[in-house]
């Protein structure tokens, strides 16, 4: 189910745009290697995350799903000098496996604070540090993580960003579901509710400006406006 054959489109922007580096290359190995590649973004929807990045210079961006920290690096690279990326993996072994593969590019280490647990619980937390001013307010939000709960993670992001900040969501054509199209990939209502949600408060939402980038997986992106 790999990200960059799936379609001419993104053949073409993978191979001109998104050049992968070796750690890169060594992450995606490796989901390979496990039989999880595909669940990540592609290279050129990571590149993309990259520019998004440097546009938005975040203080505080959050990833909800990490994996094995594919999209992370491609986030992290783009980041201002003393600005924090939190990535956020439910999966003990994936997140072992994310903190040990990005070490090996220790070029962004100290951007980087990696947590394992539930993503709401995990959100739930931040919020504490944020009230408690261990923390800023978020202006990057980038969720990937299970599709059922994208409401809630919605409902988190849009309390908590900053006016002129961007939520992203990966999957936002749930596989093809939100648009009519069968690839032969099951869902659940409750994904299908919640994905529903996620785009259409987004878009009806006067305080922001959104749309889908047509990957082929789909991309929300949505501006903070006030
Ligand atoms: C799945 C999850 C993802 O975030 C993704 O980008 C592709 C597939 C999945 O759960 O199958
Ligand atoms: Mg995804």
């Amino acid at each position: 189910m790999s990200r960059d054959t799936n379609s001419k489109v993104e053949a073409y922007i993978n191979s001109t745009f998104a050049h992968e580096d070796k750690h890169l290359k060594n992450i995606a190995e490796a989901l390979r290697k496990d039989d999880k590649f595909g669940i990540n973004v592609g290279a050129g929807e990571g590149q993309f995350l990259q520019f998004l990045i440097g546009l938005v210079k975040p203080k505080l961006a959050i990833e909800i799903g990490m994996l094995y920290g594919y999209s992370t690096l491609w986030m992290a690279r783009a980041l201002s000098e003393g600005a924090k990326l939190i990535s956020i993996e439910v999966d003990v072994d994936n997140y072992k496996k994310a903190k040990e593969l990005i070490s090996q590019d220790t070029s962004v280490g100290s951007r980087l604070d990696f947590r394992n647990g539930n993503g709401l619980d995990v959100l739930a937390q931040i919020s504490k540090e944020i009230s408690a001013q261990k923390l800023p307010r978020p202006d990057f939000i980038f969720v990937d993580a299970d599709k059922a709960n994208y409401r809630n993670y919605l409902d988190w992001a849009m309390e908590h960003i900053r006016v002129g900040g961007v939520i992203v969501g990966d999957n936002t054509f749930l596989f093809g579901h939100m648009i009519g199209e069968d690839r032969g990939e099951k869902t659940s209502v409750a994904a299908l509710e919640s994905m529903r949600y996620f785009n259409e408060t987004l878009a009806n939402a006067k305080n922001f400006r959104a749309t889908i980038i047509p990957t082929y997986e789909g991309m929300t992106v949505a501006h903070r406006l006030s």
